[in-house]
């Protein structure tokens, strides 16, 4: 009963699609497990681009059943349009199954979302704009609309009357925006039921009789460790747990059958959005990286801010997923410069610190401290194993191995699905 998680080890934006889409041929279910379509994974197969940001990057696989679980929020049209989009690119998307407990994303989530991002003026978080964020607030407020509501009309219509109650004055007396009208919402979802009827399915009971039957089943993670809710750089982050234990609570699999658990790294950092980042560049190298590692957002089109890989981030990453093992991606994009600095730890009011501070003041005053490492020069993207690479890549890879606290099990050399060396098997 393998149950692989896959998950981001620093703020989103790893290669997690790539990584998924790449072990999608042998696993037989692919689990999102929290998040929606703010996250946004390029898969290239081929000569063929995919950007997904709702779906498990195990649709492109045409063995694997895609699973959105009860943790995810889900926001139908866009859904819907990922979809069609898929099949007019000939990818069969029938196996798709949805939990009937994942919320909804609503229009008036979107409208929240945006509103509270202007009012917070220089104070934004700089969300993906998508209603994430006010979806969960509603899930854990308890006035949520779930998959299964959009079922029974009667008690949609007073799910979202229960909702607007309260937003509705807010947006009017606060926001100075029209109120939202219920009868409006209720008619747009109830347009969705019979198109998401065939998808929807106990996934809770699929997934664990799948295991129970000796299935591969991979849990794919959205955004980062570092932008958990309660394990991220918080206010700064998004509002579900991406962290391995999310897994469970947003798949209904228990923590006993997780078998391992695989951190995407990037060989350097980046973020999107606002928030402390110790390692940020804002010189000729930050360009760079962003430059050769194609650094914009797939959902926002926002340009990524870049900095040097943080060893403390990996460390702490690998301690609060309990990673098994870590797929270094991007290895390609430091290919060229001379030297390649990396963060072994941080100098906080003139004190070392090696770990990862609870505080947020300690981690906002944070600068980094760096150790010099030999780059090169030749081009790496046809390498097919860790001996093909130059001595001082295999070198680089061995001192963030050594410094991250789990083996580096695979390496990305370039963005194709065949541009990867396998050293471990995952399965
Ligand atoms: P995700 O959100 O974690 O799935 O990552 P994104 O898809 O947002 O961003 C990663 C980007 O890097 C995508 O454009 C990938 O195609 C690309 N990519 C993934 N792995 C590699 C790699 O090893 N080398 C290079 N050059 N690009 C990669
Ligand atoms: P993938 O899955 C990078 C960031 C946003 C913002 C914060 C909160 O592609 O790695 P939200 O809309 O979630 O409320 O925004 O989180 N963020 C991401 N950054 N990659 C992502 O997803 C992200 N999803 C959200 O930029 O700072
Ligand atoms: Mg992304």
């Amino acid at each position: 009963m393998p149950a692989l998680v896959l998950l981001g080890a620093q703020w989103g934006d790893e290669g997690k699609g790539k990584a998924t889409d790449l072990l999608g041929g042998s696993v037989d279910y692919v689990v999102r497990y929290q998040g929606g379509n703010n996250a946004g994974h390029t898969v290239v197969v081929g000569d063929q681009k995919y950007a997904l940001h709702l779906l498990p990057s195990g649709i492109l696989s045409p063995t694997c059943v895609p699973v959105i679980g009860n943790g995810v929020v889900v926001d139908p049209s866009v859904l819907l349009s990922e979809l069609s989009g898929l099949n007019e690119r000939g990818v069969d998307t029938s196996k798709l199954m949805i939990s009937g407990n994942a919320h909804i994303i609503t229009p008036y989530h979107v409208t929240v979302d945006k509103v509270t991002e202007r009012f917070l003026g220089k104070r934004k978080i700089g969300t993906t704009g998508r209603g994430i964020g006010p979806t969960y607030a509603d899930k854990i407020n308890r006035v949520g609309i779930r998959v299964q509501d959009l079922y029974d009309e009667s008690i949609l219509t007073q799910k979202v009357e229960a909702a607007l109650d309260v937003k509705n004055q807010m947006l009017t007396k606060l926001y100075n925006r029209r109120a939202i009208a219920i009868e409006q919402v209720v008619e747009e979802l109830l347009g969705y039921a019979e198109k998401l009827a065939p998808y929807v399915a106990d996934t809770v009971l699929v997934l664990n009789q799948a295991l129970e039957e000796d299935k591969v089943v991979l849990f794919e993670g959205g955004q980062g460790t570092l932008l958990d809710i309660d394990h991220g750089t918080y206010p700064f982050v998004t509002s579900s747990n991406p962290t391995a234990g999310g897994a469970c609570t947003g798949s209904g699999v228990g923590p006993t059958k997780i078998t391992r658990v695989i951190g995407i790294l990037k060989a350097y950092t980046t973020r999107v959005g606002a928030g402390p980042f110790p390692t940020e560049l804002f010189d000729e190298d930050g360009a760079a990286l962003r430059r050769i590692g194609g650094e914009r957002g797939v959902t926002t089109g926002r340009d990524r801010r870049c900095g040097w890989f943080d060893a403390v981030i990996a460390r702490y990453a690998t301690r609060v997923n309990g990673l098994t093992d870590f797929f270094l991606t991007k290895l390609d994009v430091l290919t060229g410069w001379e030297q390649i600095p990396v963060c072994v730890a941080y100098e906080i009011d003139g004190k070392r610190v090696e770990e990862l501070p609870y505080s947020q003041t300690d981690f906002h005053h944070a600068k980094p401290i760096y150790e010099n490492l030999p780059g090169w020069s030749e081009d790496i993207t046809k390498a097919k194993s860790f001996a093909d690479l130059p001595k001082n890549a295999q070198d680089y890879v061995k001192a963030l191995e050594e410094m991250s606290g789990a083996p580096i099990s695979a390496i990305g050399v370039g963005p194709g699905r065949d541009e990867t060396i396998e050293i471990n098997s995952f399965l």
